[in-house]
């Protein structure tokens, strides 16, 4: 641990989710043995993965491929669905002292109010963040692709719970903004920008795609540029919407940026793999880069970017 300055407050809100610190760590990139060493109670939230409502086996192996400066992922939402989450995953999770969200993704509009319902449920849920941005199963990825879409399915998940809800938007559209106003039209309380960018690898000595899935999702450090300007172009056109940055942040820096851009919050995947404490390590390295920028309040510094958009994409 390092020296916290007294001073340092690192506390943020997103509409009526208060967190004690702006670090969480991002759906699927996150589990069982991962709590064993991390000290998942320090961080501002845990994401869980994307919970569906029937078991799925996933994606065909390989399903990981390292890319330079990131890696491309085809799991596929591989999962022991509804139930199964309930039975292995909600009494480990029940007890994190951290803030909860949980992901879920539907094979259809209807099925992701199903699953906010039962989830709605269990006694100490603090939030829903809904999955419309898999690259990996063509139901999700169809979902954020398309305004109307994504506004129908936050509005019925919206009906099934009083718990604020976070529409996971995709960064494979050209205009992300169109989507976000459309989330936010269905009731989204905010948005969590951005799920993994559509690629592809090739091994071409055995002439066949390096992933079993043939495409797959990149993050890491590759995508955070790509990231951060969409997070930048939410906020500047939705400057009122709670923003979660996510994308490649991998240090305090990245996720200063990311509020700076306008983010009242992040979450920290890929590099989690790299260091398993990665989160908890840049929480304890906030509180010095507020104290070099002179900035007590974390919160202080969210929006604060000079740049505005010159010209809203929509
Ligand atoms: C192996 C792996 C599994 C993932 N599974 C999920 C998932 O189940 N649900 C989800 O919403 N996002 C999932 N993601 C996307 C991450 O939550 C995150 O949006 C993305 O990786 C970008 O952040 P990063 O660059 O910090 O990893 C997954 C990412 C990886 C690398």
């Amino acid at each position: 641990m390092t020296g916290r300055p007294l001073s340092a407050d690192l506390s943020v809100t997103l509409g009526s989710l208060a967190l004690p610190n702006p670090v969480m760590v991002a759906s699927g990139t996150f589990g069982a043995l991962m709590d064993r060493v991390l000290d998942v109670h320090r961080l501002g939230a845990v994401v869980e993965k994307t919970i569906t409502m029937d078991p799925r086996k996933g994606n065909p192996h390989p399903r990981v491929w390292e890319t330079p400066s990131g890696m491309l992922n085809s799991i596929g939402l591989d999962g022991p669905g509804l139930e199964g989450w309930i039975k292995k995953r909600w009494p480990a999770v029940q007890e994190y002292r951290c803030k909860v969200i949980l992901s879920v993704s539907g094979r259809t509009v209807e099925e992701f109010g199903e699953l906010v319902r039962r989830l709605d449920q269990l006694p100490r849920v603090d939030a829903f963040e809904l999955n419309i941005s898999c690259p990996n199963v063509s139901h999700g990825m169809d979902l954020a692709t398309d305004p109307a879409m994504t506004e129908k399915v936050v509005r019925v998940s919206k009906a099934a719970t009083r718990r604020p809800v976070f529409a996971k938007l995709t960064p494979n559209v050209t205009d992300i903004v169109a989507v976000a106003r459309a989330a936010v039209e269905g009731g989204a309380d905010g948005i969590s920008a951005v799920n993994t960018l559509r690629g592809m690898a090739v091994d071409w000595r055995k002439r066949a795609p390096a992933i079993g899935a043939v495409t797959g999702g990149l993050s890491g450090p590759a995508l955070k540029p790509v990231a951060l300007r969409m997070v930048w172009e939410i906020c500047s056109a939705l400057p009122k919407v709670p923003v979660i940055g996510i994308g490649g942040i991998s240090t305090a820096d990245d996720v200063l940026e990311f509020m700076v851009a306008g983010a009242s919050a992040v979450q920290i995947g890929t590099a989690s793999f790299v260091n398993a404490q990665a989160a908890t390590q840049i929480i304890d390295a906030l509180p010095g880069k507020l104290e070099a920028a002179g900035v007590s309040r974390i919160r202080d510094l969210i929006g604060t970017i000079t740049a505005k958009a010159q010209k809203p994409s929509s």
